[in-house]
């Protein structure tokens, strides 16, 4: 099936009682057992609600399996600490989300787990390879800054080494990017952002083969980060717009960032559908579709950043990403503010650089409002 066919049937059930079309709420915590193949509870990532879902999200990553979490660091914590314990080496690729970065500088090194940050290229991920690395993880586009990895490569040196691979696969969402297909074991998504769609549920994804689900499962039930039933309804009707979401905001974010590129008050624009950007090659190979992220940083001599973010009127400021609505943030206060300042600098995250999550408006109207705004 395609994706769209698959973003509406797939995963979902019809309510056999009353034929309403509809996967029913199932709000149960308890599950009779009595001949029961499993132990059905919420905590087991096993409800009706929960498989419904993560069925649909295993079909469009190409999976076998998947779990349901109750945020996107929920997700990536749990994977990484499935993976890796005490005397265990991790591999994280540099440029990655602030709370996922801040996640490793202030749990590993109490929990025993070594980790190496390297850029985007595969030399450094092949030269931070010690005999104790348990995971590689990379991020791409990254989180602000559009980084793109070359996904093929760094997977495939990690199964030469027998080395587990994750991504976290947000930015791009499953319509512009299937990295299962390119080699990486373990997909993750802040459900949060494009898959919730519509800024009003957290929630996190983690899809693979049916063995690594297990084991991350089990971790996951010690760990207790899944999903409720509420939340499921919620993401398994969004993810039914997911394609024609996506596809508008790829549109709409393209033309905005060909605009801001010309635009003389913007001084760098970060968008890896440009062909200025250094990954625009590599993204052409490995996305179906560009996304609707996009970061740029203001002539400052011309515009003040405040300035400019006060003068917007359609376009909010606002954290989190992917919902049909434009936000705008600047990650150095937001998204990358526990990261220290040095370390920013190193990342390339100028204090005025904006990153811009591009909904689905008339982009003539976004376009209108920036424009404004820098005027
Ligand atoms: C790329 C990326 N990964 C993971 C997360 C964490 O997701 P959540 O906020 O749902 O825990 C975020 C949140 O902003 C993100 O942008």
């Amino acid at each position: 099936m395609g994706k769209n066919t698959q973003c509406v049937h797939s995963g979902t059930t019809s309510d056999r009682v009353t034929r309403g079309i509809n996967t029913p709420i199932y709000t149960s915590s308890s599950f009779e057992y009595l001949d029961a193949p499993e132990n059905v509870y919420p905590r087991y990532y096993n409800t009706p609600n929960q498989q419904a879902v993560a069925k649909k999200l295993s079909a469009l990553e190409n999976t076998e399996s998947g779990l349901l979490f109750s945020s996107g660091m929920a997700a990536i914590s749990t994977v990484i600490f499935a993976l890796a314990g005490q005397g265990d080496h991790v591999i994280m690729q540099r440029d990655i989300y602030g709370g996922t970065h801040h996640f490793v500088t202030a749990e590993f090194e109490r929990f025993g787990i070594e980790f190496t940050f390297v850029s985007n290229q595969v030399e450094d991920f092949e030269a931070a390879i010690k005999s104790n690395t348990q995971l590689i993880y990379i991020e791409t586009p990254s989180n602000p800054l559009l980084v793109i990895t070359d996904i093929e490569s760094v997977s495939s040196l990690a199964k030469s080494r027998n080395i587990p691979t994750a991504i976290d696969n947000t930015f791009a969402s499953p319509i512009n990017q299937n990295p299962h297909d390119l080699g990486i074991d373990i997909i993750i998504h802040s459900g949060t952002k494009y898959l919730g769609g519509h800024s009003d549920l957290c929630c996190g994804a983690v899809l693979s083969t049916g063995e690594l689900i297990d084991r991350i499962k089990t971790s996951g039930a010690n760990f207790g980060g899944s999903m409720n039933a509420a939340t499921c309804h919620l993401l398994e009707r969004s993810l039914k717009t997911l394609g024609i979401r996506v596809e508008k905001q790829n549109q709409n974010a393209l033309s905005l960032a060909r605009h801001l590129d010309d635009h003389p008050r913007v001084s760098k624009v970060f968008y890896p559908g440009l062909a200025v950007h250094p990954g625009f090659d590599i993204a052409v190979r490995q996305m179906h579709g560009f996304g609707g992220m996009l970061s740029f940083e203001l002539d400052e001599a011309q515009v003040h950043p405040d300035q400019f973010v006060r003068g917007l009127s359609l376009i909010t400021p606002a954290l989190s990403l992917g919902g049909v609505e434009t936000i705008i943030c600047a990650p150095a206060v937001t998204s990358h503010v526990k990261i220290s300042a040095a370390e920013r600098k190193v990342l390339g995250i100028a204090d005025g650089l904006f990153r811009l999550s591009v909904g689905i408006e008339d982009v003539d109207d976004i376009i209108a409002d920036i424009d404004g705004a820098l005027a």
